[in-house]
């Protein structure tokens, strides 16, 4: 009788033991696992290239970028030059995040009127993405991290022109 209760208790034993032994196995394959996933912050570190060389004037292009919609005007030669457009060649290009500085809203572009409109507190922005004064947005569209390679537009390397613009404050 002895023996059989000491051989049960043996079998609770190894049954246990072979339990945990399982469960610390599925915890480091757990653990393995996160290490060879990447992370999210590397996930959304990617680049977007944008051929620019098929832009046509006053006719918006909306990327998505990091989640976030990116503004590519082609400006008209009648549009207002600025320290903000990125120049290639003779073409002149307004870029930015598409995302209204007031709350956050994507400002629609008028093409008659070459202004971006936010419907949500009837914020404008000119062409440049200059706020304009008296309205809720108290600042410009922000500019995304940019690199030029001939026509290609790389979104979040953040080449010469964009530090430039950056060291100039035109953007955050
Ligand atoms: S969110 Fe654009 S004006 Fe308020």
């Amino acid at each position: 009788m002895q023996e059989e209760q000491k051989e049960r208790r043996d079998f609770i034993g190894m049954a246990l033991g072979a339990t945990a032994l399982v469960g610390i196995g599925g915890g480091l394959g757990f653990a393995a696992k996160r290490t060879w996933d990447p992370l999210p912050s590397v996930k959304a570190a990617g680049f977007t290239t944008v051929d620019l060389s098929v832009a046509k004037p006053n006719e918006l292009i909306v990327e998505k970028w990091r989640g976030k919609p990116i503004f590519i005007l082609k400006k008209t030669a009648e549009m207002e030059a600025n320290d903000r457009d990125v120049v290639i060649g003779s073409d002149r290009f307004h870029i930015s995040i598409g995302l209204c500085t007031h709350l956050g809203c994507i400002p629609a572009y008028k093409k008659d009127d070459h202004e971006f409109f936010c419907a949500c507190h009837g914020g404008r922005f000119n062409a440049s993405g200059i706020n304009e004064p008296g309205l809720p947005p108290p600042s410009p569209l922000e500019i995304p991290p940019f690199k030029i390679a001939g026509t290609e537009l790389i979104l979040g390397e953040a080449g010469p022109e964009y530090k430039k613009m950056l060291d100039a404050g035109l953007t955050v």
